[in-house]
């Protein structure tokens, strides 16, 4: 018998699986395909994310299970380190950074004594409505791939499969386990399954099936899908997983469609099932065979690797962990508005300072359903503020529930901050039996929080206004009142930390919106969270905006800095299969600072109807004042490729193309020049 041993190569690999395939029964090769099972209880009493679940292996053959942890928050498991939410880190743009929050992930997941991580979750938002925004990282395709990939990275080298879900166009929370999700080819192609592909590229180790239809089929036996396009086109090697217990809905679509793994348990994959299924020859063998050597073949890939460390349960929610979550938050923080100068507060200037709002003294941390990391302790902004200033300046905090109190408290400070938002109960995964999450009622604050903001700033003109939250808040009514509006997001176990520093300028806030702030929701996509059907178009987010000349609140790519960047010498050099645009980005501030380049490729002149331009590439950079650097970002000509559904393939125009580089999607925020490719 050959031997299972570290530092196995492919073929090694391969000749085991085939030569166990060719001793297991019928049994023993249906066990690689099923979850080994869960309480339903303990899922919902509280005790899902407390222990990693098990899911095929076997012992006769010396194959180890695949252990399953959730996130993308951190690891789900108790004590593990909490960052900001994804849609946070989607806001920093900064891709070594999560890489390294992968990297953090991946040891936390060993420590914990699993294998394989749920939580890379890079579906689009179409929409600010979806009740689990916060668990991805934007609205656009290219910067979501991006994000996915570089989780994948960090977390698959601790050798830990990563799974990328939901795959796909899961992005209405209340109706996934119905939603028929309707669209047409080059919608399909190119926004909803490129971050996909990107994932795939990046070695990300298994795909998660979507609960919800996807042209009539469920994305866990969409054939089309998982066979034709992830299987086949994409050569993808690792294996699928359903998502969790509504995930396949019959034995045969399941098999047939592509979905190796049941989980967490077998219901509809149960040895008896699929016997029955082979007998009835609605099934062959040789997809059981199929089925259950991606499995072994992916495991053991992932557990015979060396490891590059040792993983003691010491690590887990460790300080240098803490240390990463903090700097996540700190770079993820988008400073909206400041007039007048209100921020950075100066600690000189301050005696008083008021802090307003039920959220600035809560455990806060985003959605409370699979992705909830469970922690007790967190920097809550209150805290954080009172850390970082120490006996230094007196903070008075109110509640806000009694508006006379308010008024005031504010009106007797230096300085005023208003911590207004959402949490778990506006928005998250829907569980019906926690009655929590769900998608957003509506895109605005609520009423109470209005009236705070309101209250507080006819008193104290320094009214700053910090907003968490996983995606857009609307801010029409109130937005021209205040001086200064910061989102901070679910910032996780040290955000109240990061705020404080932000505040009062030790940090410079340099995220960007990973999405578009609407002015008025009536330009955002038709969404009905109790859809039975929905069409998803090919336009969403900036692209619909642009394309319909829609003023938002604050574009995608926006956020301000407590310094400022000059753009200049925009050129673009066009070799034989990408362009390479250069340019000198300035600090022209007083301080120092990060920006976020980013470029876009405009398609104005195309024969077909295509976006009017499209982000390509993004780069953060540190910058000292009067500082310049020359940035180069590189596009190959792959990614100008539109699909064309009638010849079922990926064309390249041979157009004037329009490059954009600058500080976020709006036009006077881009410098601009024109190129043609090479023939
Ligand atoms: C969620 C998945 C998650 C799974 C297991 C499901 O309800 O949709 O995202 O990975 O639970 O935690």
């Amino acid at each position: 018998m050959i031997e299972i041993k570290k530092g196995m190569t492919e073929s090694e690999i391969e000749d085991y699986v085939n030569y166990v395939l060719e001793q297991m029964t019928l049994q023993e090769k249906v066990a690689q395909m099923i979850g080994n099972g869960i309480n339903i209880k303990v899922l919902f009493d509280g005790g899902f994310g407390k222990r990693v679940y098990d899911a095929a292996g076997s012992e006769k053959y010396n194959i180890p299970s695949f252990k399953f942890t959730d996130g993308p928050r951190g690891v789900i498991i108790p004590g593990s380190t909490c960052f900001p939410v994804s849609m946070a880190r989607g806001a920093s743009w900064d891709l070594d950074l999560e890489e390294r929050v992968g990297d953090v992930i991946g040891k936390e997941v060993r420590a914990n004594g699993g294998n394989l991580f749920g939580g890379v979750c890079i579906n689009n938002l179409r929409h600010p409505s979806w009740g689990r925004a916060q668990e991805t990282y934007g609205e656009d395709t290219f910067q979501i791939g991006e994000f996915g990939a570089a989780l994948t990275r960090g977390v698959q080298k601790h050798n830990v499969m990563a799974t990328a879900k939901h795959f796909a166009a899961n992005s209405i929370e209340k109706a996934r386990f119905k939603v028929n999700v309707k669209m047409d080819e080059r919608t399909l192609r190119e926004v909803y399954l490129p971050h996909f592909k990107r994932c795939v590229e990046e070695g990300c180790a298994t795909i998660m099936s979507a609960y919800n239809k996807v042209r009539g089929k469920y994305c866990g036996h969409n054939d089309y899908l998982l066979r034709d396009i992830l299987k086949g086109e994409w050569s993808f090697q690792g294996f699928v997983h359903s998502d969790w217990i509504h995930g396949v809905k019959d034995t045969v679509g399941g098999i047939t469609g592509g979905l190796d793994v049941e989980m967490p348990r077998a219901k509809y994959y149960k040895f008896k099932k699929i016997e029955t299924a082979l007998q009835e020859s609605k099934i062959s063998e040789t997809l059981i065979d199929e089925a259950a050597s991606r499995v072994m073949r992916t495991i053991l890939r992932y557990t015979t690797k060396e490891d590059p460390q040792t993983y003691e349960p010491s690590l887990i929610g460790c300080k240098e962990h803490r240390q990463v979550a903090l700097e996540a938050a700190e770079k993820s923080m988008v400073l909206l508005k400041n007039e007048k100068d209100v921020l950075p507060l100066d600690k000189k200037k301050i005696n008083k300072l008021a802090m307003f709002g039920k959220l600035a003294r809560v455990r806060n941390t985003g959605d409370h359903g699979s992705s909830d990391v469970n922690i007790k302790k967190v920097i809550t902004p209150l805290k954080g503020i009172r850390n970082f200033l120490g006996d230094s300046i007196e903070v008075a905090y109110d509640d806000g529930k009694d508006p006379r109190g308010v008024k005031n408290t504010a009106k007797e400070a230096d300085a005023a901050i208003v911590v207004v938002g959402l949490t778990y109960k506006d928005e998250g995964e829907y569980i019906i039996e926690k009655r929590t999450g769900g998608d957003r009622e509506n895109l605005s604050l609520h009423d109470d929080h209005i009236e705070l903001i309101k209250a507080v700033v006819s008193e104290n003109e320094k009214c700053i206004v910090v907003l968490i939250g996983g995606s857009a808040i609307t801010m029409e009514g109130w937005k021209d009142h205040v001086p200064a509006i910061l989102l901070a997001w679910y910032s996780g176990v040290e955000g109240g930390n990061a705020l404080a520093k932000i505040l009062f300028g030790d940090v410079n806030p340099g995220g960007k919106l990973p999405f578009t702030i609407p002015k008025d929701p009536q330009h955002l996509p038709f969404f009905d969270k109790n859809a039975e059907e929905i069409e998803y178009g090919y336009y969403h987010g900036y692209t619909l905006f642009d394309k319909e000349s829609y003023e938002p609140a604050f574009p995608f790519g926006y956020g301000l800095s407590y310094t400022s960047f000059n753009y200049s010498n925009l050129n673009v050099e066009v070799t034989d299969d990408k362009i390479i645009a250069t340019v000198d980005i300035k600090n022209s501030g007083k301080v120092a600072g990060d920006e976020i380049v980013q470029l876009y490729i405009g398609f104005e002149l195309s024969q077909i109807d295509r976006p009017v331009k499209l982000l390509k590439g993004f780069s953060r950079m540190n910058l000292e004042p009067n500082e310049i650097k020359p940035v180069k970002i590189e596009v190959p000509y792959k990614n100008l490729a539109w699909y064309n559904p009638k010849s079922k393939s990926w064309e390249i125009e041979q157009i004037t193309y329009t490059l954009y580089v600058g500080s976020s999607s709006r036009k006077e925020d881009l410098l601009s020049t024109q190129f043609n490719l090479r023939n």
